[in-house]
């Protein structure tokens, strides 16, 4: 990158980041959504309907997050997981998990910026999202894959892996449903890194990848609001529950200042040593 380029994202990143504290500061004032109406109006889901989920066929193309993977089940992204807009991610994500538009702009770039791909101009498969690098997401000791050194296939679930990672929730719902917390999620993640260093030769880590890991599992507590009974289809099958819709009732959706509450807590209650 050259130094004009690095001015450059050293700007919108700071844009970004007053954006999102001024849709943070918004949901505080602005009165909440309706459960049953956060998806908006003319998006999939709206009404907690979801269009039908189709398995995945051979050639369709699929990332190592489940998340986007499922809207690609449900054709709210291509079925064929082919020929993405970065806006068009952006757009769709918005609508289909509430997260904050500075979180749906920032996350997309992040990517395109990754994949040396123009964020207005390119386009994606959902594949190339599981670039193993330590510039790009993917990373090792993954809640739902294997290191990608021992399945290079990171496109869908390991079943064990979920089953694992469900059987952890500790918590329970206001209907008495199974739930799962924040120290569920740290004792999950810690055991993850403990098993990944001794079976993978080629296991890394970094803070950064650590972070990145935290704060993908933390939508499991966040947009998903820790309900087993919804994770377990999203994380398994990669489909939507009946009548699934996020969790989060802020009005401009969830933001980073807000998700760091969730994530940070994640991350510091990881202590791999305790499965060693
Ligand atoms: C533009 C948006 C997104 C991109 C580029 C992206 C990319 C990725 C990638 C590459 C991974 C794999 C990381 C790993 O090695 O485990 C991942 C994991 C994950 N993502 Fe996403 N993601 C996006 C949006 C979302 C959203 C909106 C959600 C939730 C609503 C989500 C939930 C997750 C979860 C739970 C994991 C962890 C899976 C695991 O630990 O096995 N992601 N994402
Ligand atoms: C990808 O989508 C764009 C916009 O819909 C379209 O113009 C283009 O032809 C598509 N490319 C392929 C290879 O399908
Ligand atoms: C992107 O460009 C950088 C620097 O030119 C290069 O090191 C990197 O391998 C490229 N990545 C991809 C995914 O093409
Ligand atoms: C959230 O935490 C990360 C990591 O500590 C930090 O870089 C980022 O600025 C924080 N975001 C907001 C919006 O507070």
């Amino acid at each position: 990158m050259g130094v004009l380029d690095k001015i450059i994202d050293a700007i919108v990143n700071l844009v970004v980041f007053i954006w999102d504290n001024t849709c943070a500061i918004l949901n505080v004032v602005i009165p909440k959504l309706e459960p049953g109406h956060v998806v908006p109006k003319g998006a999939p889901g709206h009404g907690q309907k979801w269009p039908p989920y189709v398995p995945p066929k051979a050639d369709d193309s699929r990332s190592a997050c489940p998340m986007l993977n499922a809207m690609a089940n449900h054709g709210i992204l291509p079925h064929d997981g082919k020929n993405i807009s970065f806006q068009e991610l952006n757009t769709k994500i918005r609508q289909t998990y509430n997260f904050a538009p500075s979180f749906c702009f920032f996350v997309p770039r992040f990517a395109a910026g990754f994949l040396n791909k123009s964020y207005f101009n390119d386009r994606f498969e959902l594949e190339e999202l599981s670039m193993h690098s330590e510039k790009a997401i993917e990373h090792d000791a993954s809640l739902t894959r294997h290191d990608v050194a021992l399945v290079p296939d990171q496109g869908k679930p390991d079943q064990r892996l979920v089953l694992d990672l469900l059987k952890t929730a500790t918590g329970k719902c206001p209907d008495g449903s199974p739930q799962m917390t924040i120290p569920d999620l740290s004792r999950a993640l810690s055991r993850r890194r403990a098993d990944a260093r001794k079976s993978n030769r080629a296991y890394s880590e970094s803070f950064f990848h650590n972070l990145f890991g935290s704060a993908n599992s933390a939508t499991m507590l966040t947009i998903f609001g820790g309900r087993i009974d919804d994770l377990k289809p999203m994380l398994m099958e990669e489909r939507f529950s009946d009548n699934w819709e996020p969790r989060i009732l802020d009005r401009f959706g969830l933001t980073m200042a807000k998700f760091n509450f969730t994530v940070i807590p994640v991350e510091r209650g990881v202590d791999p040593k305790k499965f060693q």
